[in-house]
């Protein structure tokens, strides 16, 4: 059998995680979820969740990956053969495919802007007719479909090159250069006359503003930001090596991506106060908001406003795609290895199944504006439904798994290094009381909370 393919080095397993971890939902979903959920309050409880909650389940995925050696469906095979864990497989696999189905949506419109800003748009003439400019993007049909394509395009072909070639040199590029320009905007935003109200809204909290759709929400988001549940991190941590600390790369990781966010939140909430946008005006606020920053910043410095807008759109476009090459490469996996499918093959019949998606959640903007389900636009329901719920049930099943199924011997050889680092051997009794526990019973309780509060 030939010998699968493991990640380099410590610095190449962070990078390619946060890779998958650091996209859209930083730069695009964090700000808007902290927006429609009342500010600090939503992110403490964030925090809170990250901490206690999703954390073990980054951890489970990792064991579970690592222990097995293989995809999400064949370690369920492979750890709990001819057993009903199978379905969870097929969860985990169908889970990611619809989120890239609508993330490529998003990516799409990155990928428009970036058009826009190569087009000089966001000049300093243009700041009081950009509040439209959103609406009117994505409300007309074509564009952002042929946007969408380009994006699910670009990502199925990354995926073809295959695991090491395509992604890690993708993730240790685009990374570093999203993180300085984040910055810059972040203090030009926290520079704008009336910047102090957004301030105040993400340092303030007000728990008044909480309830149980919010807390879950927050849980949401930070299931949604480190692709937990969803196969990603587990198929990651298939190829990672087996004298790897995943405890401090999955810290690692995390911890990149805590920072993205926040400064992503720094970056645009000021803005919304500043230009007097609705911080709940969902889906669309980052979209609304950076053009806004970027004509503004063109009135003081036109050069330096174009070259971070185009630098700016080119880089979250990167990050956008090194998530979307994750969530595929889990569909991808499944087929090559489970159903004995070619590579291409597999390439080819997921980007058909998510491109037909993707299409009508765009035309959810516009001509399908009106067809909703629960109450939500086809978009807003297969965001809600995979980051609130599957996700959610993805990751409660991980963490059942590697704390209830999977024997302790084991889950402490993966987390100790087999005994060899002497941290992580004293703080396995917290940790893994944390997998058993503490998380899959808070995960339940925000579950239900949700439901009757
Ligand atoms: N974790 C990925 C992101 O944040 C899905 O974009």
């Amino acid at each position: 059998m030939a010998q699968r393919e493991t990640f380099g080095s410590r610095f190449s397993i962070i990078m390619a995680m946060a890779g998958s971890a650091i996209g859209l939902g930083n730069i695009w979903r964090f700000p808007y979820t902290v927006g429609e959920g009342g500010g600090a309050a939503f992110i403490i409880v964030y925090l809170v969740s990250t901490l206690l909650l999703t954390m073990p389940v980054f951890m489970a995925e990792s064991i579970i990956g690592r222990t097995a050696q293989a995809g999400t469906f064949g370690a369920m095979q492979k750890l709990a053969p001819g057993s009903k864990w199978k379905w969870m497989g097929f969860l985990t696999v169908i889970t990611p495919l619809i989120i890239v189905s609508y993330y490529s949506v998003v990516g799409g419109w990155s990928f428009g802007y970036l058009l826009k800003a190569l087009t000089f748009s966001f000049n300093a003439d243009a700041v009081d007719s950009i509040g439209g400019m959103f609406s009117r993007f994505t409300t007309s049909a074509w564009t952002p479909i042929v946007c969408h394509t380009v994006f699910l395009g670009s990502t199925c072909l990354i995926v073809l090159r295959g695991v090491k070639k395509g992604i890690e040199k993708f993730a240790s590029i685009t990374m570093p250069l999203l993180f300085v320009l984040i910055l810059i905007i972040m203090v030009y935003s926290i520079s704008l006359p009336g910047a102090s109200a957004g301030l105040e809204y993400m340092l303030k909290p007000d728990f008044s503003k909480l309830d149980g759709k919010t807390i879950a929400s927050a849980m949401g988001q930070s299931f949604f930001t480190l692709s937990l549940g969803t196969g990603s991190i587990l198929t990651y941590a298939s190829y990672v090596k087996k004298d790897e600390n995943i405890l401090i790369s999955g810290l690692g990781t995390a911890g990149f991506d805590l920072l993205f966010a926040m400064i992503a939140g720094f970056a645009v909430m000021p803005a919304v106060f500043a230009a007097g946008i609705e911080p709940g005006a969902g889906p669309g606020l980052v979209f609304e908001t950076l053009p806004y920053i970027f004509a503004k910043m063109g009135a003081d410095a036109p050069w330096l406003s174009a070259a971070i807008s185009i630098l700016f759109f080119a880089s979250i476009l990167f990050a956008a795609l090194t998530s979307s090459i994750s969530m595929i490469e889990v569909g991808v996996a499944y087929l090559v290895e489970e159903k004995k499918m070619t590579r291409g093959r597999s390439v080819l019949l997921l980007f058909l199944g998510c491109w037909a998606l993707g299409v009508i959640c765009s035309l959810s903007f516009g001509p399908l504006a009106g067809i909703s389900l629960l109450g939500k636009t086809i978009f807003e329901f297969c965001d809600s439904l995979t980051s609130d719920y599957l996700m959610a049930f993805g990751g409660l099943l991980f963490i059942l798994f590697a704390g209830w199924k999977m024997s302790k011997a084991t889950v402490r050889e993966e987390l100790t290094c087999f005994g060899k680092s002497k941290l992580n051997v004293a703080l396995f009794p917290l940790l893994y009381f944390l997998i058993r526990y503490v998380a899959p019973f808070g995960i339940i309780a925000i579950f239900i909370t949700n439901l009757i509060w």
